[in-house]
């Protein structure tokens, strides 16, 4: 697979504006499952022989429109249904790191839901194992680093994101954090919160998806009942200024994922998208892909994309970049490192 194959469709590609330089970036809101490309999710099917419910690549690219975030993740969960072996999982990840190194992405703290494959009988092992070794390979190949965040699937009983909590421990140093994804609406972050007990217990950071489609009250419980470092999407937290005031005194981090909020229709378009007003309201925002297979863009495609949409600045670019590494679960050396190759980078 080409490097730079995940740009060839890519909004940010298809205008006849000069290219904005990709920076040295921190991907810090990834779903491995969702970096999944259509021919991928074919090649392994055959592998596999399992069989999915759109006859040939062009079916399956037609469903690729999505009403809101349960559409697409009917579609996310069906696909998923692929990946069964080891080595399914180090080509997915493989696959992902090559291109996002090419998009300047240096660290990336990438999002897996075990539950979505132990649910269907697949080992964690399985999944975890053959995630590693593609963690391993980046490194050398890339110069990326990478480490896991396990998402609870927060459509399921609370119950079984507390039993897979020590369940990690084998995993602990691959595994940075526990985060909250899947359908939000009637599913708030209170119900996770002995998971998230549990989880700090053994000395893994939180995060959490919230106010995405949920209302600001979601923003408010994963910071008071789950205490969490940072909040994926975030955007609706706009919608209540004493939250807004919350999170810029905090500096808590929120990591916006442009191209998914149309796509999702979270935002009409993006032109309209809340990210310039979040930065002019002093909030520590980051810039992210979420699910870039189903989205139309990888991470400097969505940096270009809502920069050219909202006439975000050189200056406003480099802070996106940095908020990255300052919002990572990076040790402050490597932090530093990478601050000062964002430095050189915006400098050149
Ligand atoms: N799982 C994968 N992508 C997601 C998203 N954008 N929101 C919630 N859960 C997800
Ligand atoms: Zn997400």
């Amino acid at each position: 697979m080409s490097a730079d194959a995940g740009r060839l469709r890519s909004p940010a590609m298809s205008s006849s504006a000069p290219s904005l330089p990709a920076l040295p970036t921190a991907e810090l809101h990834l779903h491995i499952e969702g970096t999944l490309e259509p021919e991928l999710a074919f090649q392994l099917a055959r592998r596999n022989g399992v069989r999915l419910r759109h006859p040939d690549l062009e079916s399956l690219r037609r469903a690729y429109s999505f009403s809101d975030l349960q559409s697409f993740l009917d579609l996310y969960y069906e696909l998923t249904g692929v990946l069964q072996q080891p080595q399914d999982f180090t080509d997915l990840a493989e696959a992902y790191l090559t291109r996002a190194a090419a998009q300047g992405v240096r660290h990336a703290e990438v999002f897996v839901d075990p539950q979505a494959h132990t649910g269907r009988g697949v080992p964690l092992e399985v999944v975890m194992d053959g995630l590693a070794e593609a963690f391993r390979t980046a490194e050398q190949r890339h110069g990326v680093s990478a480490q896991l965040i396990v998402c609870f699937l927060r459509d399921r009983d609370p119950a079984e994101a507390e039993a897979l909590v020590p369940l990690l421990r084998p995993w602990h140093g691959l595994v940075v954090g526990v985060g909250l994804d899947s359908a939000e609406v009637g599913f708030p972050p209170e119900l996770f919160e002995r998971a998230y007990a549990l989880a700090a217990d053994e000395g893994l950071h939180r995060v959490a998806h919230a106010g995405e489609e949920g209302p600001p009250a979601y923003v408010w419980s994963a910071l008071d009942a789950l205490g969490v470092e940072r909040i994926d999407h975030g955007i609706r937290s706009m919608e209540d200024p004493s939250l807004v005031a919350r999170l810029r005194a905090a500096q808590l981090p929120l990591t916006v994922c442009p191209l998914s909020n149309v796509a999702l229709r979270t935002v009409p378009d993006l032109a309209a998208h809340p990210l310039r007003a979040m930065l002019d309201a002093g909030l520590l925002v980051t810039v992210n892909s979420d699910d870039p297979a189903y989205f139309g863009g990888y991470l400097h495609d969505n940096t270009a994309a809502v920069s050219r949409a909202l006439g975000l600045t050189a200056a406003q670019r480099r802070t996106l970049a940095e908020n990255s590494f300052r919002a990572s679960f990076l040790p402050d050396a490597d932090k530093a490192r990478h601050l000062a190759a964002v430095a050189a980078a915006a400098d050149g």
